[in-house]
């Protein structure tokens, strides 16, 4: 075997050339494989005596795409264009030899091979859209001359991936090796070369595409429109798109010109930096500053909830999907009843979509045992508190559960405001206690806060940070504060948007800018769909705020259909003037100039306090890092992605600079990072 780069190695097998990439963790195309690609066909173009070759990735996976490190850096190395030129232009076939994910420039590389074999469990896309790009090295020319312009515009549009043996069915894969892959594919290689084959060149072949641009107008008209809103505010699927339509209607090497052009554009825009961002800081949340990596996990192999709520329910949908057994406590029979039933019909309304049988329904509900005794807990390993938010209750019920937990188990509160050190202090073992924040709809959001107490054990934290990620969460740690990181800058915001909805914003103005910027609904719509009377009381209600008299008049959000909007039957909204007659009825009475409030003003009151209150998180050392803040605000409240989250637009778009000066005009007290940066 040839080292051709450290990276990179070239072996014969008799007349076989074996080309193997070792470029852990996901053989990404860095410089460094890219220049030993190069070497390699290089090498093999110069040794007349091969009769083939096969390219092939060493570790998990076959190549995962282009380095997304490299991108934004001057370019060095080969490029990988010359690269799959020289593969594909090779006088003997090249066979592509795939296993775990071809991603991105991996699937791009594998399109220029002759022929492609995988093992059973491969898979396959491009998934550039996620990172606001599109596939820039020909994929958006050559997938659709393999799997039609139809089907290469749903898979570059949503960055879905396809499994072997429908990659098998499309043609994407020319044979599914049983047994060892490089083995297969060698002898693959023989076989084609044997039976005389041709050098098929996906790029020569418009046979597949489905027709021709006029045939396929209607159906990119009819994918555009029902595509609308998933799009919305996204550069990247319109440019991907448009690639489709080009490798549709023009000669390839002027379809690549197009997808060159598109994606210069992508790339040099603030979108794609700012969704790379959002991956990279998505990996980066996992990591816990000051712990041992590998630190022992404690085992969660049953789970205990405590309160069969909208929450508790939810949360525990999320164990009982992944296999781990549920024991969920209620005070009440009814409430307990409740709660099971509405688990089960979320099971059989996805059963109904499709998503997996009724039988499997059975076996997740088969794994929860509903209970009336906290004692019940006794063996849990993880035990989640989801009851009211009071902290008498919560003191309450960890108090008990101190003595019914088994030694070592962990005792995690749901709670989404409260301090988690004083709800610890109510037990004798306040290094087993540990926030666990979930976001409603519960077992729908990706986002957990993970809270870390002043005495949270080492062992604990990083096993509620993995058991998170078991169940398909994005942990981010947070320290004690009121409201962690996310309602805290929540706060902050409905602070602003109180304010401006009495000084002569509507409610639906506040909405609109906000739903412009790119979040799916704005702050009053949102305490519409969340109910106004939430912590509300007819008895104790004194009339102080907006919403004490809102819920006075009856108006109590979506629920009865009447709140800042009237809501009819289909849930369309208007403004409700029984609602603005309340606020104006209010601003006079409090003395308030009512004047006219433009968009922009809205924006920067409602968004720059909130930058503000982020950087007050980082001086306070509350989060760990300013990209954790941002994975909190896009998968826990609908921060656009393509806007990297808070502090990314603040210091990307916005600027730091003019968000502190701002903040100063408006007499607000400005957070020393927000100055000096993060
Ligand atoms: N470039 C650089 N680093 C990458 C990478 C890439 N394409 N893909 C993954 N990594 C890194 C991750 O940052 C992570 O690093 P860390 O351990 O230091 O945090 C490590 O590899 C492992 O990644 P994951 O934690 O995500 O590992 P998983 O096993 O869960 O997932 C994966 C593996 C499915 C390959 C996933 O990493 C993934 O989806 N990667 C991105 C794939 C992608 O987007 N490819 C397209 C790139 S753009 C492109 O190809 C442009 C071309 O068209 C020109």
């Amino acid at each position: 075997m040839a080292a051709i780069t450290s990276v990179v190695d070239l072996a014969m097998d008799g007349d076989v050339a074996v080309i193997t990439i070792d470029s852990p963790p996901v053989n990404a195309l860095s410089a460094d494989v890219r220049d030993g690609l190069d070497g390699a066909f290089r090498a093999i173009a110069a040794n007349p005596a091969l009769k083939a070759a096969v390219l092939v990735c060493a570790g998990r996976t076959f190549i995962a795409g282009a380095d997304i490190s490299e991108f934004g850096k001057p370019p060095r190395g080969a490029s990988l264009h010359a690269v799959q030129d020289a593969m594909e232009e090779s006088a003997v076939p090249v066979v592509a030899a795939i296993h775990g994910t071809a991603l991105g420039g991996g699937l791009e590389v594998a399109l220029c091979a002759h022929y492609r074999v995988s093992d059973a469990k491969a898979k396959f896309g491009l998934p550039e859209v996620k990172l606001g790009l599109l596939p820039g090295a020909g994929g958006t020319q050559r997938l659709p001359r393999v799997v039609g312009a139809k089907k290469a515009l749903e898979m570059v549009t949503s960055g879905a991936q396809m499994g072997a043996k429908d990659a098998l069915a499309a043609g994407l894969v020319d044979e599914i090796v049983e047994g060892d892959l490089t083995a297969g594919a060698i002898a693959f290689a023989r076989r084609i070369v044997a039976e005389g084959r041709p050098l098929k060149k996906v790029r020569d072949d418009t046979s597949k595409l489905g027709g021709d641009a006029a045939a396929l107008a209607p159906m990119f008209a009819d994918f555009r429109q029902s595509h609308a809103r998933a799009f919305k505010g996204f550069d990247a699927p319109e440019a991907n798109i448009k690639c489709i339509e080009a490798a549709v209607a023009l000669p390839f090497e002027e379809g690549m010109k197009v997808e060159r052009s598109e994606f210069m554009k992508l790339m040099s825009g603030l979108q794609a930096t700012a969704q790379r961002h959002v991956f990279f800081a998505e990996r980066q949340a996992a990591k816990i500053d000051g712990l041992d990596p590998k630190t022992e996990l404690l085992p969660v192999k049953s789970v205990g909830i405590i309160g069969a709520g909208t929450m508790g329910g939810g949360i525990a949908m999320n164990f009982l999907s992944v296999g781990i057994p549920v024991t969920i406590v209620e005070t009440k029979q009814e409430a307990l009843d409740r709660g099971v039933a509405v688990i089960r019909r979320n099971y059989e309304n996805s059963a109904k979509k499709g998503r997996f049988s009724m039988e499997e329904v059975e076996a997740r509900m088969g794994r929860l045992t509903p209970t009336l005794a906290l004692e019940d807990l006794k063996d849990a390993d993880l035990i989640i508190e989801a009851v009211f938010e009071n902290m008498d209750i919560k003191k309450d019920i960890f108090g008990k559960l101190d003595t019914i937990a088994r030694p070592g188990a962990i005792l995690a509160s749901n709670t989404s405001y409260l301090n988690v050190d004083e709800i610890a202090a109510s037990t004798t073992r306040p290094e087993s206690v540990v926030g666990t924040h979930f976001f409603s709809p519960a077992n729908v959001m990706r986002l957990l806060e993970v809270v870390r107490g002043a005495r949270t054990s080492p062992q604990v934290l990083a096993t509620a940070m993995a058991t998170g990620k078991a169940i398909g969460k994005i942990g981010v740690v947070s320290g004690v504060c009121h409201g962690f990181i996310g309602n805290r800058m929540l706060g902050a915001r409905q602070e602003q948007a109180n304010k401006l909805i009495l000084e002569g914003a509507r409610p639906a103005d506040v909405d609109r800018v906000l739903t412009d910027f790119g979040f799916p609904m704005g702050p009053f719509q949102m305490a519409d769909l969340a109910g106004l009377d939430i912590g509300w009381s007819a008895e104790t209600s004194k009339g102080v705020t907006v919403r004490d008299r809102l819920c006075e008049a009856g108006l109590r959000g979506q629920k009865n259909g009447k709140g800042f909007y009237d809501y009819d039957a289909d849930r369309n909204r208007t403004p409700s003037p029984v609602a603005e007659a309340i606020i104006l009825d209010y601003a006079a009475e409090k003395g308030i100039n009512r004047r006219s409030i433009d968009d922009q003003e809205i924006l920067e009151r409602c968004l720059y306090p909130m930058v503000n209150e982020g950087a007050k998180i980082l001086d306070e050392g509350m989060a760990q890092r300013a990209s954790d803040v941002d994975i909190v605000w896009i998968n826990g409240y609908g921060w656009p992605v393509y806007r990297g989250g808070p502090m990314f637009w603040a210091e990307h778009d916005a600027g730091r600079d003019t968000i502190a000066a701002a903040l100063e005009r408006m007499g607000m007290d400005v957070s020393p990072k927000l100055k000096s940066g993060w």
